[in-house]
C-alpha cells in the first residue's frame, strides 16, 4: 500500500520506518522539500536532520504535504498539533475521500502556567483545545470529505510501532472515529505493527480523552523514572 506520512518529526519517522519494514511504499510530506533537506541541525526534540534519516531509509519519497497526501492510499497526520488544522485545510482537496489517521496532540509548548508542573523542565505543554473539543474533531470538521480516525497518542511512538517491546504486547491501543471503514484501516495497520488488544472507543468525540491522556502519560513516565517511556496501558476487563 502507498502510505503518506505528513510530517518529519520523531513520531512521523516511526510511522515511516515501520511501514517500510513491512513492505509498504512510503511518501513523506513536508512544507518545503528543499528547506527540509537543507537542515543541518537536530530538530527541537533532538532528532537528526531529515537528510540523515532519509539516507538511512532508502526508498522514502519526500514531497510537499499536498503531493504526499494526493499519492497516499492511507494518510497519517504527524503535523505539529498547533498548526495541523491550518496545514491540513490547505490540502483538503488532496485528502478528500481518504482515511487520515491523526496522532497529533494540540500542545502549546510555551505558556505561563499558574501552577507549573514539577517536570524536569518545570512545565507541561498545555492542551488547546482541551476537554470540550479535540484536535481530531477540529480536523474532521475542517475536512468533512476526509475520514479521520484518532489513534496512537496514548503511547510513545517507539511502542506504537513495536508493541511487543513492552510486556510482550499485552497492552491496549485505542482508536476512535466517525467512519467505520477508516477505523478498520487503522486497526489493520495497528495489527500489522503487532497490536492484538485494540479497543474501539466509538465516535471521534473520544479523541478528547486520548489527547487529554498526555499529562498522565508524562506523570507515569516520571513516576517510573523513565526517559524513554517504555510502558503501556492495559484495560483489564
Ligand atoms: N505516540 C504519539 O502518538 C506521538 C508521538 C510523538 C508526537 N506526537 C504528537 O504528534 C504531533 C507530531 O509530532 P512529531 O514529534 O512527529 O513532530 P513535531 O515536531 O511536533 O512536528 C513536526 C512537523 O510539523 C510541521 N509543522 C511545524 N510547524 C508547522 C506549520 N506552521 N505549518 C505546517 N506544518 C508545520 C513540520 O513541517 P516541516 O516538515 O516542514 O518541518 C513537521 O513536519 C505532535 O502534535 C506531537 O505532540 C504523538
Amino acid at each position: 500500500m502507498k502510505i503518506a506520512v505528513l510530517g518529519t518529526g520523531g513520531g512521523a519517522r516511526a510511522h515511516v520506518a515501520k511501514p517500510l519494514e513491512l513492505g509498504h511504499e512510503v511518501l513523506v510530506g513536508t512544507r518545503d522539500v528543499d528547506a527540509t533537506l537543507a537542515r543541518t541541525e537536530p530538530d527541537m526534540m533532538g532528532n537528526p536532520p531529515y537528510k540523515e534519516f532519509l539516507a538511512d531509509h532508502p526508498g522514502v519519497k519526500l514531497l510537499p504535504f499536498g503531493d504526499a497526501a494526493a499519492a497516499g492510499e492511507l494518510v497519517i497526520n504527524g503535523i505539529d498539533g498547533h498548526n495541523a488544522v491550518q496545514a491540513l485545510s490547505a490540502i483538503a482537496d488532496q485528502l478528500a475521500g481518504k482515511t487520515l489517521i491523526d496522532y497529533a496532540v494540540p500542545f502549546i509548548y510555551r505558556h505561563e502556567p499558574e501552577h507549573p508542573w514539577p517536570t524536569p523542565w518545570g512545565i507541561m505543554p498545555k492542551l488547546d483545545p482541551c476537554d470540550t473539543d479535540s484536535l481530531g474533531e477540529r480536523i474532521q470538521r475542517a475536512l468533512p470529505a476526509t475520514k479521520v480516525a484518532k489513534s496512537f497518542v496514548t503511547q510513545e511512538q517507539t511502542t506504537v510501532v513495536n508493541p511487543r517491546s513492552v510486556a510482550d504486547g499485552d497492552h491496549t491501543m485505542f482508536v476512535a472515529g466517525d467512519h467505520a471503514d477508516a477505523k478498520q484501516q487503522t486497526i489493520d495497520l495497528l495489527k500489522s505493527y503487532g497490536w492484538s488488544d485494540i479497543l474501539d472507543l466509538g465516535a471521534l468525540v473520544c479523541a478528547r480523552g486520548m489527547e487529554m491522556h498526555s499529562p498522565l502519560h508524562e506523570a507515569i513516565r516520571f513516576g517510573l523514572g523513565q526517559q524513554e517511556g517504555r510502558f503501556g496501558i492495559k484495560v483489564v476487563r
